[in-house]
Formats: structure tokens, sequence, C-alpha cells
């Protein structure tokens, strides 16, 4: 691990004393309150098999579970021997307890074209999808590769896999040939399911393109699935491409979901981590239904007529436990948004709200910053009074914008919740309840069922309140993933041998007397950019991968709307000019736009110690415009500091 910087990071957050009461209407309907939250979280503690397999009676399983929880440490199995679906529970379980008629889904494309899906309708798609997968040749425990618009069929598309058992792989669509490449023969996918095109600020992006380019270097590649989301206009190659509508046109209607192991692979998420390649994060099937069904219905204060809407994609984990499983299991009504939250302006998201009725919002903290810039006149404008429950994720929330999200789009009605979990987590494992706990902004705050929490040191010391650490979790919970796909020695260092016998967040925390954690960011070479993880390695590996470049080293800058931003400092090759435009554009082909630097320092030397590791704190600081602070002196070349301190960015 690189150098610690949590009390580097330590700022204001934790100087905040602002305490908000959850609004007095709201506490006094709200499905858990503060004594409920006590009582449940202490069973869930002390009788954990008890209080899980009670959640999990709620559902249906084909086979009963033989034991609750297996834990072989770092490995658990979760609900052992049962058989379950998650997406007959998602689907025919609500259709059949009289949920058929209720939206589903609610879609909005950016072109303003609306789409809606009963219960009813949406299982009928499913079985349809689920057939023409099967007739595809894919079987239980194939990997399906999702590189999608935000269409309704990219659900329709998770959960026919879900039924089959098929085993997805989403991949944001705003990744590039190299990353989906990657991505595919990592999970050595058999099929991609794409789309001619999606609609991002008033334009197309072509991901057919994209996902035929990727395909040429996936060999184990067979057949592709493509949805018309445009104009139906993609080359379509023959034998191995089929029109989504087509395939489904061809399909059985009727289906049964396939009864799958409680433990069977349901999907993998790519993330990053501080070092190599990004890993696949891997989920199974019961666990993870468990976890993101009572989270939904407990942070989010579920009720039969509520009009749900989390902003993510599905590419990201927050589009697959709280776009599409944990709403579904609960048979709420939910919104999707195709679009920009700037198209065709920054009053886009309201506009939604207004039309839609939406009753629960959630979304990132960057896209909060980037309203409130906007000023109040905008929200001002549309009637957001639909609203009673708001949502943060993703980084830390800085207390002005959550103040300004509780007062400017809450009404100062709506209770904010502050969410903290990861990929990994599956599910939300650190916030307040609405209805049943004192907000503190910017700081996500208590632990849910089942989750215990502890602020350390890396030596495994764990600290009292108020002091700055390591976040760790000292138990399984069911959500939890099961290990890095094709690397499980890669699961056993980097999460639960850091410090062992606890799950290593990578975050640094505090947690105060009230038991409050304050997430700080990441103690790992991982940047936060707009809510979304980079690894600094990735970024450095695209960079010297351009010919121009010898050397590199990447860091995040605190930034304003994004959290952090991408900032490079690269060292060209001997004979070579670096052009800040061609090596920016390089990286968004590498990775995507995400990573693209936002400012580029041309070095002609990087701050090493004498073992030849770059000290990246310096970098940091550099980044930040800040002096120079710390020992220097184990530097190698002492003016090197000097030297870049003078140089501009580009
Ligand atoms: C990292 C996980 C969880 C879904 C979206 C991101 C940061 C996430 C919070 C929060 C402070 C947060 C952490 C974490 N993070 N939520 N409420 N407060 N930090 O998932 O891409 O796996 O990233 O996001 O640093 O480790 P992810």
């Amino acid at each position: 691990m690189s150098d610690l910087t949590v009390s580097d990071q330590i700022d204001n957050v934790l100087h905040e004393t602002r305490v908000i009461a959850p609004p007095e209407a709201f506490a006094a309907q709200a499905r858990v309150s503060r004594e409920r939250y006590d009582e449940l979280y202490r069973r869930s503690l002390g009788d954990p098999d008890g209080f899980w397999a009670d959640v999990a009676g709620e559902l249906d399983w084909t086979t009963p579970w033989r034991q609750v929880l297996d834990w072989q440490p770092p490995h658990a199995r979760w609900f052992v021997g049962a058989e379950t679906n998650i997406a007959h529970n998602a689907l025919d379980r609500n259709v059949a307890r009289g949920l058929g008629d209720k939206r589903a889904i609610v879609w909005e494309g950016e072109d303003g074209e609306v789409r809606t899906f009963t219960y009813s309708q949406l299982l009928a798609e499913v079985k349809k999808a689920a057939n023409a997968l099967t007739a595809l040749g894919v079987q239980a425990g194939d990997r399906v590769t999702l590189y999608m618009p935000l269409v309704p069929e990219a659900a329709i598309a998770m959960l026919a896999c879900a039924r089959v058992g098929a085993v997805h792989s989403v991949v944001f669509g705003g990744f590039s040939v190299s990353a989906l490449a990657d991505r595919l023969n990592d999970a050595q996918s058999k099929v991609l399911i794409t789309a001619d095109a999606g609609q991002r600020r008033g334009g197309l992006v072509n991901l057919k393109a994209n996902a035929d380019e990727a395909a040429k270097n996936a060999p184990t590649l067979e057949k592709m699935l493509v949805v018309c989301r445009a104009n139906c206009d993609a080359p379509m190659q023959p034998g191995r491409d089929v029109w989504w509508r087509d395939a489904l046109a061809a399909a059985d209607a009727e289906h049964e979901a396939a009864a799958l192991d409680s433990e069977h692979p349901l999907f993998i998420l790519y993330t990053s981590g501080s070092t190599g390649k990004p890993k696949g994060v891997l989920h199974t099937t019961g666990g993870y239904m468990v976890g993101t069904y009572l989270t939904t219905q407990t942070v989010f204060d579920l009720r039969d007529d509520d009009v749900y809407w989390c902003t993510a994609d599905v590419g990201w984990v927050t589009g697959h436990s709280y776009s599409v499983y944990g709403p579904l299991l609960n048979g709420a009504t939910v919104v999707m948004y195709e679009g920009a939250p700037n198209h065709p302006d920054w009053g886009r998201f309201w506009d939604v709200i207004q039309k839609h009725r939406v009753t629960i919002l959630y979304t990132a903290p960057t896209a909060i910053r980037s309203f409130m810039r906007q000023g109040d006149d905008l929200p001002g404008r549309y009637d957001l009074s639909s609203l009673r429950l708001l949502g943060s994720v993703g980084e830390p929330i800085n207390p002005e914008a959550w103040m300004w999200y509780a007062r400017v789009i809450g009404g100062n009605r709506c209770p904010v919740v502050d969410t903290w979990w990861q990929t990994e987590t599956g599910a939300i494992m650190l916030t307040t309840l609405p209805g049943a706990h004192p907000s503190k902004p910017g700081s996500a705050g208590l632990p849910m069922f089942g989750v215990e929490p502890a602020i350390m040191t890396h030596a495994g010391t764990e600290l009292g309140p108020d002091e700055g650490g390591l976040l760790v979790i000292k138990r399984p919970w069911p959500s939890m993933f099961r290990t890095v796909y094709g690397d499980d020695e890669r699961y056993r260092r980097s999460y639960w041998e850091e410090i062992p016998g606890v799950y290593f967040a990578g975050d640094g925390a505090r947690r105060d007397a009230d038991g409050y954690v304050t997430v700080i960011g990441r103690v790992d070479d991982v940047l936060n950019v707009s809510g979304h993880r980079l690894g600094t390695m990735e970024i450095e590996s695209a960079l010297v991968a351009h010919p121009s470049v010898a050397e590199a080293a990447v860091v995040g800058r605190p930034d304003e709307v994004k959290g952090e931003s991408v900032v490079a400092f690269v060292l060209p090759q001997v004979g070579y000019e670096v052009d800040p435009v061609a090596l920016r554009a390089h990286v968004s082909r590498e990775i995507g736009a995400l990573a693209r630097p936002d400012a580029i320092l041309i070095a002609d030397a990087l701050p090493k110690t004498r073992s030849g590791k770059i000290m990246r704190r310096f970098l940091r600081q550099l980044a930040a415009g800040k002096e120079i602070q710390g020992d220097t002196s184990t530097l190698e070349d002492p003016g090197v500091l000097e030297r870049l301190a003078a140089t501009p960015f580009v």
C-alpha cells in the first residue's frame, strides 16, 4: 500500500457539527423507528442466523437452506443448500402477489420518449429474452457481457441472464474498445448484448462500432445480440449478430426461472483497484438478493405508492443494486432516465421528477455539486413537491452540498441519506435510516443490519472515537462479493490480508462517540472521479503505452464538482514531444473519457526515492497547487520539486 494520507485528507468535514433531526412528519410514518433499528441491529449481530433467515423468508426459495452461513474465512456461503432465482423473486413473485398491473419501469429517453412496463409486461419481456439467450446457446454459468445505453432492455437483459443462470458482466457504455475487450476476455464471455447506439447530449454514441472492434480481440465471443435504440442501420455480421427484437419475436413466451443454488454466480462487475488491471468483483445469488432487498426497503423507507429514481447507470454497481435488483425485488416503480443531466439544460432532472412525480431520488454528490453551481433558480422553476426522500452515494458529500440538496431539492421536508458502500459490498453498509436517525451532514452514519464496522490502524489496533484510521468490517454479510473472478489470491490479499481477519475497504474514516462513521476517501492509489473509481496505475499504464511517454505518474487533485480530477506527470520519451491533446485522446481510447487527465505536466524527472519509488505525496501537493510539505530528504534528486513547481500544467 502506498503512503497513507488519511490525516492529510481530514478537512473541514470533520469539524462539521450540525445535527439535523428527521423531519417530524416523515419520522411519524417511517417504516423503521429509532427503537426498531436498535432492536433489529442488536438482533442482527446477536442472532445473525435468525435475523437473516427471517428476512430471506420473505422471498421465494424452491429449496430451503440447510445452514444460513458457512464462514470459512475469507470465504462465505450464505443460505447453504438453498435454491432460488432472483429474477423470479423480482418479477413472478410480485405478479403473484397482485402487482402485475403496477408499473415496474418508467423509462424516459434523452429525446423525451417514455416507455412504461408493468410487472406483468416486464416479466413477459424477460421470459422471451431468457428463451432468446437459450436459443443462442447460453447455459447456466456462461458469461454474458452487456455494453448498453440506459434503456429498459439493459434491465431486461440482466434479469434474463439471472433467469437462466447466466452470469452477466455489464461494461459501462462510456468505456473504450480496449476496456471492453479486456473485460470480455477476462470473463471469457460467450455472448455480448449491445445496442446500435446510445443517445448522449443530443448525439449518438456508436456502441455497435466499439463492440465490433472489441470482438476482433475477443476469441470466446460467439454471438452478439443488438438492441435497436437509434436507427437500426448498424452493420450486422451474418452468423454472429442478431437483432434483439428478431430474437425476442422468435422466442417462446413461456419460461420457467431456473432453480439456482444460492451461491450460483449472478454477476461480475469490473472495478479499479490500486494495482494492475481492473478486478472482476463476483457476486452470487441468494445473499446478494437478500441484502439488496432489505436495504432498499429500509434505507429508502419504501411504500407501495413510491416512484423511485436512482440516477445511476447500470454500468455501475449502484445501477445493479438500486436501479434494478433492490427496487424490483420490493415491487417498486422504478424510473430510469437514459441521458445526461444537462440535456437540454441543467433542469432535466427536475423535469423528470416533476413529470413522473418521483418520490425518492438517489444520486451522487458530483451531480449535486454540478446542480448547485447552477444556482437555486432552476430547480425553483419545477414542482418538486412529490419528493419525500433523498439519497446520496459514491463519494463523500461535503456538508455544503448536503445542505443545499436538503434545502433546495428537498424543500427542508425530505430526509437525506448518505449511503456508504462499494462494488464489493453489493449493498449499502453505512447510512442513517431516514425516519430513525438524525443526520450529520458529511457523515454517512450508522451500520446497516448485520454490518459490524471498526476503525483500525494498519497494524489492526482498533481506534476510539474521533480517531482517524482505516475502515474495516469485522464479519461477513450476505451481499458481500465472493471472490475476484479468476483471481482468488487477489481476493485474499487485497481485502482480507491487508489487516488479517477483517475486511479492508480501502477507505480512511473515523467514527464519533455516537457511532457515526465519516468516510474520508481512499487510502490506496484509487481515485474517485465523479463518483467513479479509477486506478492511478491503470491510467499510468495507458499513458506509458503512448510512444511519446517514457514514464508517468498519476494523482488526484481536489475538484469542486468531480470530487477529484486526474492529474498526470509525464516524462517524454527521448526524441519525442508530448502533445497533450493527442495524449488525452489516447487515454480516452485506452480506458474511456472518465480517465482523461484534466491537467498534464511535462516533466524532466519525477520525484523518486533512492530506491526508485515515486513519492506521490509531493505530486499531490503540486497538483493541488500547495506548498511542498514533508520530508524531502529521501529524494534522489533534491531539485526536482522546485523544477516541477516552476513548470506549468498543460
Ligand atoms: C468507493 C466505492 C457504492 C456505489 C458507488 C461507488 C466511495 C461510496 C460513499 C459515501 C464516502 C463513498 C468510497 C468507496 N464512497 N459511497 N457515501 N461516502 N465515500 O462504488 O465504485 O465501488 O466505489 O466509493 O471511497 O470505497 P465503487
